[in-house]
């Protein structure tokens, strides 16, 4: 029986099919001969992905891979529209259709599970659904046999996975064929033109997906290990996370694509307006350049002058946080090798935590609480509560949390004096610990901004007060990066990085210079589009003040650019090479574009048809000046200037190689 069948689509062995809404993608399901079954992926009929395997591994148990049958089939229609609380844009349409396929093994055990899929116009989701049974009681699964067999030659933009580094790699690009062993989200361009992303989404109580390229070519799923018997180790019922196929002819399409976030399950917390996205400043760049540091002593950050300086800083500017890294007991001597040294509810001695949280409610900023683990994780857990309950009582409502160690060295204590055990960033244990960690957050209306964290898999949608995270090579690298980011990584990230989920990069070092006078390569006006092109509903102006102050007119943009939004439209763009992004404030009727380019001058030339019909507005354009480039002295080429636009206007910008444009379109007369 084949449900929503599809005339000349019907392969020999086929057992179930779903189309998408516009009947473009159709995702079919096969048994063979020998009762292993397989999945694909077409588009205008035409596969993306090929046959491509499913089934699971187990320690305790054969593998579920032969013999199996249909049982059942169901389909289901969704088409809903549901509204974030704060995001890339207001309100997301989940359309897309459903099927649920039930598998179960002919003989042996008559182990049972369900292949659900989700068609959606722009992608497939698709997870295991295992229900509960005598003969798979517990699931101790030693790999996830799933396959990704692209069928098209094809350009890949990837990171490695388990390497020392975690997420924290240049991306390669490579052809689909020599990829290694890749973290996802890994995007692929096929060579006649369309636009793939394997990612996955709601990342819950399982091991983060990595893919292997096989020997048939195919890229298949292998888990993030962990300390216990197996990656992954759940009691029947249980489901996998989404893997998720993003397809698009435009690589904007990806970007805009709400795939990721459909799959999720909705807002487990109701209201959240507490948290409100900001921009903030804080004790930090400076850290990174090696003028201050975290550790106490003569050249300490965290000191109650020099926060006073930078809540003044942010008080006279507009920016509602101040962080402050290196506040709390723990940083002295080698703190990358000594997390269970630090404290989360004592402040150093030199730094006034409750005198200067009065300060800065007085004038009207929320110090942002930093918790870094050094990985001593559990030693975290069991202070996290009262350091949370300590943080509200100071008016602090988001923390930066931090898990700086090598891959696989993250230190899991369960019992008091029970023995230490190694786990990784992006394992199971990992992905119940921040899930720990944002529930009670949350439960002091506490907002999570995770460094060195687990993959985003859109779980934002159902804890909104998971905010932001890093995941990726940030700014820092260009303080004491070797090599500091070059122009095409952060035309990279939004298509690769970005399309998981918001990131804080910590953009606007206005200054474009690092550690002992690295340069960072990037045009100023470069600094000032990344608030746009590279989305977080929290953006840091990096820089020291001090620098600012040197360049009030690029720092202008960074007092007026919204950090929530509307809606978010890419106007151009390619992977890797360049893109320009529109968004448009939320609550206001301001739009902002930012475009950020590779090493190669280009002009652009975007279409403002976006704009309200009968409005004229008047664009502050930030860009680069002639001869601006991504070396040197022409890095500071820079250009502000105003014109009156409408919607029937295109704007030409010309964008310097590892430069950038960034606009501000203000109605008038409102
Ligand atoms: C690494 C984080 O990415 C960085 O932002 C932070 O300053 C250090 N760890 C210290 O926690
Ligand atoms: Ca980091």
């Amino acid at each position: 029986m084949l449900a929503l069948a599809l005339p000349g689509f019907v392969h020999a062995g086929q057992v179930a099919q779903a189309a998408s809404p516009d009947g473009r993608i159709v995702v079919q399901l096969e048994l063979d001969g020998e009762g292993r079954l397989a999945y694909r992926v077409l588009r205008d009929g035409k596969p993306v992905v090929g046959d491509s395997r499913l089934g699971f591994i187990f320690r305790n148990g054969r593998q579920l891979l032969r013999g199996l049958q249909l049982e059942n089939q169901a389909t289901r229609r969704a088409d809903e529209t549901w509204e974030q609380p704060w995001g890339e844009r207001r309100f997301v349409r989940d359309h897309h259709n459903e099927l649920r396929a039930s598998f179960v093994e002919k003989d042996h055990d008559r182990r049972r599970f369900d292949m659900v899929f989700r068609v959606f116009d722009d992608g497939v989701g698709f997870r295991y659904d295992v229900p509960a049974q005598p003969k798979l009681a517990e699931a101790q699964i030693v790999q996830e046999l799933t396959e990704f067999a692209i069928a098209r030659p094809a350009t890949a933009w990837w990171i490695p996975a388990f390497e020392w580094n975690r997420e924290e790699y240049l991306y390669h690009r490579t052809p689909l064929a020599e990829i290694g062993v890749a973290q996802t989200p890994i995007t692929l361009r096929t060579d006649d033109g369309l636009h793939v992303s394997i990612h996955e989404a709601a990342l819950v109580d399982y091991a983060g997906m990595n893919l292997m390229r096989g020997d048939s070519g195919a890229l298949r799923a292998i888990l993030t290990p962990g300390s216990g018997v197996a990656p992954v180790v759940r009691k029947t019922p249980f489901a996998t996370p989404w893997r998720t196929i993003a397809i698009s002819d435009r690589a904007g399409g990806l970007v805009e694509s709400n795939l990721i976030l459909n799959l999720n399950e909705p807002n487990k917390f109701g209201e959240v307006s507490w948290f409100k996205p900001h921009k903030y400043v804080g004790v930090w760049w400076s850290l990174h350049l090696g003028k201050q540091s975290w550790a106490t002593g003569p050249t300490h950050g965290a000191t109650t002058a020099n926060t006073r300086r930078y809540i003044d800083f942010a008080a006279a500017n507009g920016f509602r946080g101040v962080l402050v890294e290196g506040w709390n007991v723990g940083w002295d001597g080698d703190w990358f090798a000594n997390g269970w040294d630090f404290d989360f509810r004592r402040p150093t001695a030199d730094y006034d935590l409750q005198g200067l949280a009065k300060y800065a409610a007085s004038k009207g900023v929320h110090l942002i609480g930093h918790h870094e683990t050094g990985c001593a994780v559990s030693h975290y857990e069991r202070q996290m509560d009262e350091a949370f309950a300590l943080f509200v009582t100071l008016g602090i409502d988001a923390v930066k949390t931090g898990y700086v160690c090598d891959a696989g060295q993250i230190e899991r204590q369960d019992l008091a004096n029970g023995p230490v055990l190694r786990e990784w960033h992006e394992g199971q244990w990992m992905s119940n610990h921040h899930l720990r960690v944002v529930q009670d957050a949350a439960k002091h209306r506490v907002a999570i901004n995770a460094h060195e964290p687990i993959k985003d898999t859109g779980l934002r949608r159902t804890y909104p007060n998971w905010i932001s995270r890093e995941g990726a090579r940030g700014q820092e690298f260009n303080a004491w990066g070797e090599p500091p980011n070059p122009p095409e990584h952060e035309v990279t990230l939004v298509y690769t990085r970005l399309l998981a989920g918001p990131m804080d990069y910590t953009p606007g070092v206005v200054s474009l210079t690092g550690k002992n006078g690295l340069e960072i390569q990037s045009t100023l006006a470069r600094q000032l589009a990344l608030y746009v092109a590279l989305y977080s509903p929290i953006q840091m102006a990096a820089d020291l003040p001090e620098h600012y102050e040197a360049r009030p007119e690029a720092f202008q943009f960074i007092k007026d650019v919204a950090v929530d939004w509307d809606e978010s439209r890419v106007l151009a763009g390619e992977v890797g090479e360049f893109v320009a992004i529109a968004r448009k404030q939320r609550g206001g009727g301001e739009w902002f574009i930012g475009a950020i380019n590779d090493r190669n001058a280009r002009d652009l030339k975007l279409a403002l048809d976006f704009l309200e019909a009968g409005k004229r507005y008047r664009a502050e354009v930030y860009r680069d000046g002639e001869g601006a480039g991504w070396k040197g002295e022409s890095r500071f080429r820079f250009v502000r200037e105003t014109r009156e636009v409408t919607r029937a206007d295109a704007m030409q910008l010309w964008l310097a190689g590892g430069g950038g444009a960034a606009v501000r379109l203000v109605p008038i007369g409102r």
